[in-house]
């Protein structure tokens, strides 16, 4: 089976066609960050326009590498939600009159479970149950998983994301957006010891997270330290790196413990976080626990983890004609229809 996968959520337009049979994975990507740089964070209608621009070109470069034709595809799967209502529509869109074309079905992907997913996408793979910590720009999310679509939502942040947290403080860094990959680079360099930023609900036995007081807590510091040097800046990216990082592993360890399992997956952008990777693999081998994440093409927004979140939910097929996208889509709970623009 030849499946095609479209993201298009956010600021990534990626395309992939995975072959089931091969368990091969074919992806071309395109990032609007440079786009968005300007404003310093996604502008949801250039963001719409731009995946209009790229989402036909990238496929067709996805195609030759693949070194198949449109022609061969089965099935096409598409994010449907959660994202930016008109980034969402231009792969509803395009993958429905695709579909209609080639007279194929097609599967509408929750983009969380793609980024959960696609940390089964290892060898050897997890097996459940299992934790899985979703950790994106728009998301921070612990979901106990018994099984393939068997999520339940356990603790979330109850306000910013993480990777919004750091894109927001990078911000406030004058770090160049995208700025949280950045900061975590800047991080390194600086000195661990010299600033202590909160970590909030650490202490809290329930598993909600929240980062909006650390962000404000490093927005006062930067404000009282004003103008940065070098140093400060660096010491800066290491104290909020190190207060995000804590409390993700504290929760994780809750988690882990108060369910009973040994398993863990990390998936989302700031999976891609070295010191967050550091502070688990410790906690792993401490307690003799498993943790997984997505091979590293697979950790930002990409189309493979939809082609394969295709390849694994084909029992939703459906046929092309009921165009609707769902920005507000939870992972662990049906379709929101009320949400629905369609
Ligand atoms: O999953 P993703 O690509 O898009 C969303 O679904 O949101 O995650 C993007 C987020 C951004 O906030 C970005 O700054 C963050 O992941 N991110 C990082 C790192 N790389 C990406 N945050 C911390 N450290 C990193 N190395
Ligand atoms: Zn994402």
């Amino acid at each position: 089976m030849l499946i095609l996968g479209i993201e298009s959520s956010c600021d990534e337009t990626g395309i992939a066609l995975y072959d089931d049979q091969y368990d091969q994975l074919t992806q071309t990507i395109y990032t609007q960050a440079l786009l968005h740089a300007n404003y310093g964070g996604v502008v949801p209608e250039i963001a719409s326009r731009d995946h209009i621009r790229h989402i036909i070109p990238l496929l067709q470069s996805c195609l030759y590498k693949a070194n198949k034709t449109i022609d061969v595809i089965d099935i096409i799967a598409y994010t449907a939600g959660p994202g930016l209502s008109g980034a969402l529509l231009v792969s509803a869109g395009f993958a429905e009159a695709l579909a209609m074309v080639l007279k194929i079905p097609l599967i509408p992907i929750n983009h969380l479970e793609a980024h959960l997913l696609s940390a089964l996408h290892v060898i050897p793979k997890p097996t459940f149950p299992l934790i899985a910590l979703l950790v994106s720009g728009g998301h921070t999310q612990f979901f106990k998983v018994e099984d393939i679509g068997c999520y339940q939502l356990i603790g979330e942040t109850l306000d910013d994301a993480a990777g919004e947290a750091f894109d927001k403080v990078a911000k406030l860094l004058d770090l160049p957006y995208p700025g949280g990959a950045k900061l975590s680079e800047l991080a390194k360099l600086g000195n661990p010891n010299r600033f202590l930023l909160p970590r909030p609900l650490y202490q809290s036995k329930q598993l909600m997270m929240s980062f909006a007081g650390l962000k404000t807590a490093a927005a006062n510091l930067i404000r009282t330290l004003a103008p940065l040097d070098e140093t400060t800046c660096h010491d800066i990216c290491c104290a909020f790196q190190q207060a995000v990082v804590d409390v993700l592993v504290q929760k994780a360890k809750q988690a882990l413990e108060k369910y009973q399992i040994t398993q863990l997956i990390v998936a989302g952008g700031v999976c891609l976080n070295y010191a967050l990777r550091d502070a688990l693999s410790h906690l792993a081998s401490k307690e003799n626990w498993q943790i997984y994440y997505p091979p590293i093409d697979l950790c930002s927004d990409n189309g493979g983890m939809v082609a394969l979140a295709g390849a694994i939910n084909q029992k939703n097929l459906k046929q092309a004609g009921s165009f609707a996208v769902y920005p507000r889509w939870r992972l662990g709970e049906p379709i929101p229809l009320t949400h629905s623009i369609t």
